[in-house]
């Protein structure tokens, strides 16, 4: 006989069969009622032993926690709960858990706070939330495969160490094998970096995306899906050291193919899982509800998690131009009444959080695609609009995170890049392969950064970042 799944077993017509399972036990009640969970589902499969033909011995060892391998007949439910239950005929503890040392971790069946579950993140996928969310995580990740397989995207896999600043914003975690109290020194005083491993300086990756447009380039449709490092000194719920990119980039496409092609993206994912992961959105939206309660009324969600989610698939997203958006900013209530942290006075201030959750939350209520903003806030690499000020770059915002995609049609033209690079003292030896695509037969493309645990975030209702991924990075911590 093989071992099943507590998944498959719960939804078996067929009763009084045979059956084998596997798991882990989260509660043990009146010496009789095992509640058996393996993670392949939320709900845990019930497994009724008789207390008084078992072996003591045995039963003393099944205990919140351990992990056991039951074998039995599949039958209806005596009991209120469940469809069916497990007539436990014999029972192997395959691992013990002392109740002693479980009482001192999240394993305790019991309400635990976020905060402690995050202190115990090897143990915190055995709760039901965490077990929900890592379910949820995975779905999204395949259905963003999916969605470009489906439609005629490479995968392609961009390096981990590079030696480039993609964003130019100078926040990266530097990879050397130097000795950092003793370091070869130029005749300058200065480390001497071609001693270093690969001879240069090298940091981890900020974005695929430079190497991304190489190969769109070459093979017309691609994406990266990969860990991207990010060392920006912001200990906020929606940042994290080292978070999961999904970056697409297409040839011979302009910013509108790339506003729609994100807007039709978003919507495949979120669709998906509301199909496919229905039993933990469900308990995800009940979650949500009781934390709620203990909040004030006006930081509660203003709908359910998956009515929230059928939002995005069925509404049109919002695009509006940076310099609309900074008008209805200009004159919007919270920032008359000065209620903003950063006031907005005039154009070309960079959007904090706060505006953009605002123009989401209180002014369209909708998704939000802002596109045109101005160049001297944006990357190096975005096409420079016709009035010399704006470049075609495009944020999308989404209602509780914020921003959640960034992109933009790249500069094509070679004239225009260098003069851009020099204005920024980005020097050309470092990109100078980034530099021939523009000489070897250059063409409009397009592309964005899908920041993959704000996706998670959004789809489960989480409000720390932290708790989407399985260990997160952050300033000050690394632990696990
Ligand atoms: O807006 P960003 O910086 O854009 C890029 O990196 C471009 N190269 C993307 C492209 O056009 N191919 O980052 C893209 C997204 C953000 O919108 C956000 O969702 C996420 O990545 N992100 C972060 N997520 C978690 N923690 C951080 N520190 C993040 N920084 C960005
Ligand atoms: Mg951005």
């Amino acid at each position: 006989m093989t071992t099943s799944t507590v998944a498959y077993l719960l939804t078996q017509e067929l009763k009084h069969s045979e059956i084998e399972v596997k798991g882990w036990v989260r509660t043990f009640r009146a010496n009789r009622f095992i509640a058996l969970n393996d993670g392949s589902c939320l709900e845990n499969i019930q497994c009724v032993v008789d207390f008084e033909s078992m072996n003591e011995v045995v039963l003393k060892r099944i205990t919140t926690g351990a992990a056991v391998h039951i074998k039995g007949g599949l039958v209806d439910s005596q009991g209120k709960g469940q469809s069916v239950e497990v007539q436990v005929s014999s029972i192997e503890i395959l691992g013990d858990a002392d109740p002693e040392e479980v009482s001192k971790t999240i394993l305790q069946p019991k309400r635990h706070s976020l905060e402690f579950l995050r202190e115990q993140a090897h143990l915190r996928t055995r709760t039901n939330t965490f077990s929900a969310v890592m379910r949820l995580r995975s779905s999204l990740s395949f259905a963003i495969h999916s969605y470009f397989n489906k439609n005629g995207f490479y995968y392609m896999h961009a390096p981990i160490v590079t030696g480039s600043d993609a964003e130019g914003a100078g926040e990266m975690f530097r990879v050397t094998t130097l000795d950092a109290k003793n370091p070869p020194l130029d005749e300058n005083g200065a480390v001497d970096y071609s001693k270093d491993f690969f001879g240069k300086e090298t940091n981890l990756t900020v974005s695929g995306q430079l190497e991304a447009e190489t190969y769109a380039m070459a093979l017309g449709k691609v994406y990266t899906f990969g860990p991207t490092f990010r060392a920006e000194n912001s200990n906020t719920s929606r940042h994290l050291a080292e978070f999961w990119m999904i970056e697409p980039e297409v040839a011979f496409m302009d910013l509108v193919g790339n506003m729609d092609l994100a807007e039709d993206f978003m919507k495949y994912i979120i669709s998906y899982v509301l199909e496919h992961n229905k039993e933990d959105l469900a308990f995800l939206e009940q979650r949500l509800e009781q934390e709620d309660k203990s909040k004030p009324q006006n930081e509660r969600a203003p709908m359910p998690l998956t009515e929230k989610l059928r939002f995005i698939v069925e509404n049109n997203f919002k695009r509006v131009s940076y310099t609309e958006a900074i008008e209805i900013l200009r004159s919007s209530k919270p920032n008359k009444k000065k209620k903003f942290k950063y006031i907005i006075d005039k154009w070309g201030a960079d959007l904090q959080s706060e505006h953009e959750r605002f123009l989401v939350e209180q002014h369209f209520k909708c998704p939000v695609i802002l596109f045109d903003y101005p160049a001297k806030i944006k990357a190096f690499y975005m096409r420079l609009n016709e009035d010399g000020k704006t470049v075609r770059a495009m944020d999308i915002l989404f209602p509780g995170i914020g921003e959640i995609v960034g992109g933009s049609q790249r500069e094509e033209r070679l004239d225009v890049l260098r003069e851009k690079m020099a204005e920024l003292d980005i020097p050309e030896e470092d990109l100078w392969w980034y530099l021939d695509l523009r000489k070897y037969g250059t063409a409009v493309h397009s592309g964005f950064g899908l920041g993959f645990e704000r996706l998670v975030m959004f789809a489960t209702g989480m409000g720390n970042i932290r708790d989407v991924i399985p260990y997160p990075r952050t300033p000050l911590n690394a632990d696990f």
